[in-house]
């Protein structure tokens, strides 16, 4: 499957490389990047990210607003570049066998390495509001040329996997937001990807439907076993989904561990007080 490894990511926006290069050697030197933004103007996005995200695994993002969190996961399908690092990813699909760099992938490679490697759950769902359920989840299988019957009837054996069974010919404003969502969740498995990415997919729901959606997923997940990236501001849902969590602050990565982990050896007082308040 899909191992996903970050080497020294930094991503300083809006830099040109020489910029950029100025406020690494800030950062390196430990200056605070809300310091760095009022002397140079620039945000730091993410700093010397050095991770590891497991095959199968379920790997949670956490940390407070502005920390880097969809800036790290846009990386991974290159929606951002950074200003250094690598990005590599083992067996990528129809990609040839040898791990790949995703940064040196031109347009069109890139466009093939998104379509079968990389799907994504939005938090505000993304649904194509003039198109039925349907051919919302079966969408994404009509850009990578599956012809109409055949998408129509993985479509809907998605829907049926998320509990949608027989809802597909409604509008997405005809559901509520918890369906809305599973709709966001089958068009994403319908394509078929080893990556999943999650930026806040279940942040907008109400408690109960959120925990609906996160029990839905962890069942899913136990016979897919993809590689999910999910970002969350919420430890408990972190806990509840992550096999192990990544905690950033201001850029930088402060910890990754299983719950356990972080729990009983938090790193410092910000991961310390997370586990603490909330676990
Ligand atoms: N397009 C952009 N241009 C300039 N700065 C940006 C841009 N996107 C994010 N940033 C800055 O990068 C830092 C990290 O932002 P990011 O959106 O990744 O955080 P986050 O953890 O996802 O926050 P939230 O929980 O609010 O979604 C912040 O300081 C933010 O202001
Ligand atoms: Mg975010």
């Amino acid at each position: 499957m899909s191992q996903i490894r970050l080497v020294n990511i930094s991503k300083i926006y809006d830099a040109s490389p020489s910029q950029a290069k100025k406020v690494l050697a800030m950062l390196a030197d430990d200056v605070d990047s809300t310091d760095i933004r009022q002397q140079t103007g620039y945000s730091v996005g993410l700093y010397d990210i050095n991770l590891t995200i497991e095959s199968g695994e379920m790997h949670c993002i956490m940390g407070l607003s502005g920390s880097g969190k969809s800036t790290l996961v846009r990386h991974i399908n290159r929606l951002i570049d950074p200003s250094t690092g690598e990005i590599w990813v083992d067996n990528p699909v129809q990609m040839g066998a040898e791990p790949l760099n995703i940064l040196t992938l031109s347009d069109k490679p890139l466009q093939k390495f998104r379509q079968h490697n990389v799907s994504m759950v939005f938090q505000h769902f993304g649904l194509v509001p003039h198109l039925t359920v349907i051919q919302n989840v079966a969408y994404g299988l009509r850009v990578k040329g599956i012809q109409k019957a055949k998408r129509h009837e993985i479509a809907r054996y998605w829907l049926n996997e998320v509990g949608l069974d027989g809802l597909g010919q409604r509008y997405p404003d005809e559901l509520s937001g918890g369906m809305q969502q599973r709709v966001g969740l089958a068009r994403a498995l319908a394509v078929d990807t080893p990556i999943m990415l999650m930026d806040e997919a279940f942040s907008a729901l109400d408690p109960l439907i959120r925990n609906q959606l996160q029990d839905q997923l962890l069942e899913l997940q136990e016979k897919l076993h993809k590689t999910i990236v999910f970002i969350t501001h919420d430890i408990d849902e972190a806990i509840k989904v992550g096999q192990r969590i990544s905690i950033l602050n201001k850029g930088r990565l402060i910890q990754t561990g299983t719950p356990e982990q972080l729990r009983n050896n938090p790193v410092n007082d910000y991961v310390a007080q997370f586990m603490h308040v909330n676990g």
